[in-house]
């Protein structure tokens, strides 16, 4: 057998028309991410990555329609909630928890028809923002708020959370972070789902799988690792010899460096701008600042590049998101993705079964147990 890759570094582990990773390039079927980002609403993009088309006015219309249709959650899923002490479980824990249990009340979970697989991935996805919101209010001791009917997918989240109506400009800054974080060819929480659903085990199984995934510093909990750094710098004039002393501890900086681009992270842009815009308007613009100071210096002494962890930690403190929530809201995005790729394994299947290279013992004597 030839040499393993250490975490598959430039191995090619499927093919897929959902999303490409291209000279430093993201498109979502083909489409520049930039285009998308600039233009198109979340759910647009969701319609895109499930049915590899864009919606016309009236395909996106009743698309936008049956996701707020579906996000009333099942009693029992909010009676689970109410369980348990939330203000010891992290939110991506019991998000985790919560979609397998969703699982239980959906009568079609272990069906695994196309069209029924379309109906849960509508209902998860529809779903998985009511969850995050109701666990964060029920924590904060208020009940869940039910989702209206008219608002975007973007404003229903932070109307769920918040219980009031958003700003244009909060609601346009999660619509574009939800864009941003909706599909990344096959980063780990993507390929975990797929290796899951690949045995043909049920989507409720392989997203649930993929938000453990997901959960991870290396992975989607870096956001709020950033804004936990940001937290403990306190002071523009700090960020420089913070980072100094974090490399020279040689530990990593949350927000940067990327398996896949060298370049640059095409995403990273755009928060970074509406990281700008928010910190200014809420009257913190050192959040921004500082982030601008760490990008620099890691750049020029490391030569890594931020990635859409780094600014969207800014963008979601000044949207007043309570900080634990940020991966669970990234969760709330890419489950698109997730979705999306399901699909697409349950369509053309193989099981993913790869080889490690052996590297232990080479034939050991067996000694026998009262001789050891
Ligand atoms: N801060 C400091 N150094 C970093 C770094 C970071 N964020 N990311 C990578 N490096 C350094 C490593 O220390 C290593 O240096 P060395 O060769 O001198 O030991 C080198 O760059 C390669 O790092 P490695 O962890 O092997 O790269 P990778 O491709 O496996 O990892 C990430 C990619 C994203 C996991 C990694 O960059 C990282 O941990 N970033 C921080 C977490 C993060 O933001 N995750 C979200 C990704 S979207």
């Amino acid at each position: 057998m030839t040499t393993s890759s250490k975490g598959l570094e430039g191995v090619v582990a499927t093919q897929s028309s959902i999303s490409s990773i291209i000279d430093d390039q993201l498109t979502y079927v083909g489409y520049k991410i930039d285009d998308l980002a600039e233009n198109s609403s979340f759910e647009e993009v969701v319609y895109l990555l499930w049915n590899l088309k864009l919606p016309n006015k009236s395909e996106l219309d009743a698309f936008k329609s049956e996701l707020v249709d579906n996000m009333t959650l099942p009693e029992a899923v909010i009676d689970h909630l109410r369980s348990y002490d939330l203000s010891t479980v992290h939110p991506m824990a019991a998000l985790r928890t919560a979609i397998s249990l969703l699982g239980l009340y959906d009568e079609e979970a272990d069906i695994m028809e196309a069209d029924a697989n379309k109906r849960k991935a509508l209902r998860i996805q529809a779903q998985i923002a009511t969850i995050v919101t109701a666990f964060s209010r029920i924590r904060q001791g208020k009940d869940p708020v039910q989702p209206k009917k008219g608002l975007s997918y973007a404003a229903n989240f932070l109307y769920m959370l918040n219980g009031k109506d958003p700003e244009d400009i909060e609601e346009e800054a999660v619509n574009k972070a939800l864009v941003l974080h909706a599909d990344h060819e096959l980063n780990a929480s993507t390929f975990t789902a797929r290796v899951c659903v690949a045995t043909l085990s049920d989507i409720y199984s392989g997203v649930t799988a993929a938000i453990g995934a997901l959960k991870g510093p290396l992975h989607g909990g870096a956001n709020e690792q950033v804004m936990k750094m940001l937290t403990e710098i306190g002071e523009e004039d700090n960020a420089i010899p913070y980072i100094k002393e974090k490399l020279d501890n040689k530990e990593k900086i949350m927000g940067m460096g990327h398996r896949v681009y060298r370049n640059g992270d095409p995403r990273a842009k755009y928060l970074k701008e509406m990281s700008r815009q928010l910190t200014e308007l809420t009257g913190q613009p050192k959040w921004y600042n500082m982030s601008v100071k760490i990008e620099d210096y890691i750049k020029e002494h490391k030569g890594l590049p931020a990635n859409v962890d780094f600014y969207s930690a800014s963008v979601y403190h000044s949207l007043g998101i309570d900080h634990d929530l940020f991966t669970p809201l990234f969760a709330v995005s890419r489950v698109s993705g997730w979705i999306a790729h399901i699909l697409e394994q349950y369509d053309n299947n193989r099981l993913i079964r790869p080889r490690a290279e052996y590297i232990g013992p080479k034939k050991p004597e067996y000694v026998a147990i009262e001789n050891r």
